[in-house]
C-alpha cells in the first residue's frame, strides 16, 4: 500500500472503481490459489470494457507463476517490491505484454524490500518481519518453493523499527518469519540468535518505560531452545503467548513429513514452557489427512490434543502443493474423511480450551481494548496477553487503544466476558 500510494494512487473501497488491483497470493493451500484464478479472470472480462492494470504477489509456486504470466499485467515477487513502480510505468507506455522481473534469476538475498516503510492499518498494532523463507522443507509444505532460503534481516534495522514503533505508541507487535526462532542462522556468526535478539527487544522495552506486548510467530520446535523460552520469562514485555505449530501426534507422521522432532521432543518444550511461563497461552497448527495418514495416527494428534490443551489450534486438511515432495504420494484420505478427522480435533480443542477459559472466570486480568465490539451494542473487544478474546460490557469506547484490568465473569468455548475491574455492572 505504501509503494503504491507513493506512486500517487488512493485506495478505493470498491473493486469496479479502481485502475490498478493487485493480489498478495498465498500458495499453503490450494483454495486460496483458486480464489486468485477466479478473480483474475472476472477483472480480465472487465478489462474489454475499459482501462485496468493488474498484478500479482506474494507466495506463488512456480506452476502457478507461469500461468499468471498470461492472466495478469505484473508479475513479481515480493522481495521485487521497490520495483513495482517502474513496472507500473513501463506498462502504462508500452504494450499489454506481461511484464515480470521474475523472468531474471531468482535472487532471494535481495532485500531491499523490508527498506520500505509499511503503512500502519492500526495506531495500535503492527508486525515486523524478521526473516523470509524456509529451508527446512517439510515434505507438504509450499513454502521453500514459493519464498526461497532462509534470509534474515538485519537486527540493527529491527531494533529500530521496533524503537520507532514503541514511540509511537504502538502496544501490539508481532514479530514476523516462517522460521522465527532460526534467526541469524544463515548469517553464520554474524548476526544474533533469536534469542539475542529478543533480549535486545526485551531491554528496549524496559528502557522505554512503555507498555507493549511483544509476540512472534511462528517458530519450529527444532530450533525451540530454552533460552528463547527463559529470554520470554525475563521481560515482561515479551507476551506470554506460545504459537509452536506441532503438524501431527504421531511420530511416523512427523517422520514423514520430514519435521525433525518426536512427540516426546515437542512435549519436552511444552513442560519447559509451563515451567518458565507458567501463565503461558500455547497455540498450535495441526494438519488432518496427512498423505497415508491412518485412524489410529490421527489418534495419536487427538491424545497429544488432549494432553496438552492447547487454547488455540488452526487446523487444516492437507492439501497437496505441486513441487513439494508429498505431492508425489497419494492423497489417499478422502476429503470426507478430512472433514471428520479436522470435527473430532476440533471438539478436543474446544473442550481444552473451554476448561482452561473457565479457571479463569472470578479473577482479574489485563486486557488491551482493541474495538467496539462487532456482535454486542455497547460492548468492547479485547484480547488477553495470551491472545484470548475477551468480550467487555458495557464499557466506553474511548478505551480503545488502552490496557484494562478485567474481571472475568463468563467463559465460553473459544472467549471469555468481563468487566471493567471495581465497575457495579452485574
Ligand atoms: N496442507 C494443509 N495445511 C498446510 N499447512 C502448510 N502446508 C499445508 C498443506 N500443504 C499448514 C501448516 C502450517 C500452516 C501455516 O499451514 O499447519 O503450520
Ligand atoms: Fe513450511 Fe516446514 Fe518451512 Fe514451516 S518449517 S514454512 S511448514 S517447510
Amino acid at each position: 500500500r505504501s509503494v503504491i500510494e507513493g506512486m500517487g494512487y488512493e485506495l478505493t473501497a470498491v473493486e469496479e472503481e479502481a485502475d490498478l488491483i493487485g493480489v498478495v497470493a498465498c500458495s499453503v493451500r490450494q483454495k486460496a490459489i483458486d480464489k486468485v484464478y477466479n478473480k483474475v479472470q472476472k477483472w480480465n472480462r472487465w478489462k474489454a470494457k475499459r482501462p485496468l492494470l493488474t498484478f500479482v504477489s506474494g507466495c506463488i509456486l512456480p506452476a502457478d507463476e507461469i500461468k499468471f504470466l498470461k492472466l495478469f499485467d505484473l508479475v513479481f515477487r515480493m522481495n521485487e517490491l521497490p520495483e513495482l513502480p517502474a513496472l507500473v510505468r513501463q506498462c502504462g507506455v508500452s504494450t499489454s505484454i506481461p511484464s515480470v522481473l521474475s523472468d531474471l534469476e531468482r535472487n532471494d538475498e535481495r532485500t531491499d524490500f523490508w527498506q520500505v516503510e509499511p503503512t500502519y492499518t492500526s495506531p495500535y498494532e503492527a508486525f515486523v518481519p524478521i526473516q523470509n523463507g524456509c529451508n527446512k522443507f517439510c515434505t507438504y509444505c509450499a513454502v521453500p518453493y514459493t519464498r526461497g532460503r532462509e534470509v534474515s534481516r538485519a537486527s540493527g534495522d529491527i531494533l529500530s523499527e521496533v524503537r520507532k514503533l514503541i514511540e509511537k505508541g504502538v502496544r501490539l507487535i508481532t514479530l514476523l518469519g516462517q522460521n522465527v526462532n532460526s534467526y541469524g542462522l544463515d548469517k553464520k556468526g554474524e548476526e544474533c540468535s533469536f534469542a539475542e535478539l529478543l533480549q535486545k527487544i526485551g531491554e528496549l522495552g524496559k528502557a522505554s518505560g512503555q507498555d507493549f506486548w511483544l509476540y512472534f510467530t511462528s517458530p519450529h520446535p527444532r530450533d525451540m531452545t530454552r533460552e528463547v523460552i527463559e529470554v520470554v520469562s525475563r521481560y515482561g514485555c515479551l507476551a506470554k503467548q506460545i504459537h509452536l505449530p506441532v503438524q501431527s501426534g504421531d511420530d511416523e507422521v512427523l517422520r514423514r513429513m520430514n519435521r525433525n522432532y518426536t512427540v516426546d521432543r515437542y512435549k519436552e518444550i511444552v513442560a519447559d514452557i509451563r515451567e518458565l511461563l507458567p501463565t503461558a497461552t500455547l497455540f498450535t497448527d495441526i494438519i488432518v489427512g496427512f498423505s497415508g495418514e491412518t485412524d489410529e495416527q490421527l489418534d495419536s494428534s487427538a491424545k497429544l490434543m488432549e494432553e496438552v490443551g492447547f487454547n488455540m489450534a488452526y487446523i487444516a486438511k492437507y492439501s497437496p502443493r505441486a513441487g513439494a515432495k508429498a505431492a508425489e504420494w497419494p492423497d489417499d484420505v478422502s476429503p470426507q474423511k478430512k472433514s471428520e478427522r479436522l470435527a473430532k480435533l476440533s471438539t478436543i480443542l474446544k473442550r481444552t480450551s473451554l476448561a482452561h477459559n473457565e479457571q479463569m472466570v472470578g479473577k482479574s486480568c489485563r486486557v488491551f481494548v482493541e474495538r467496539a465490539d462487532p456482535r454486542m451494542e455497547g460492548a468492547l473487544a479485547s484480547r488477553t496477553e495470551g491472545r484470548l478474546p475477551v468480550r467487555i460490557l458495557q464499557a466506553s469506547e474511548e478505551l480503545i487503544g488502552t490496557f484494562q484490568d478485567v474481571e472475568i465473569v463468563s467463559a465460553a468455548e473459544l472467549s471469555l466476558t468481563g468487566r471493567l475491574q471495581g465497575s457495579t455492572l452485574e
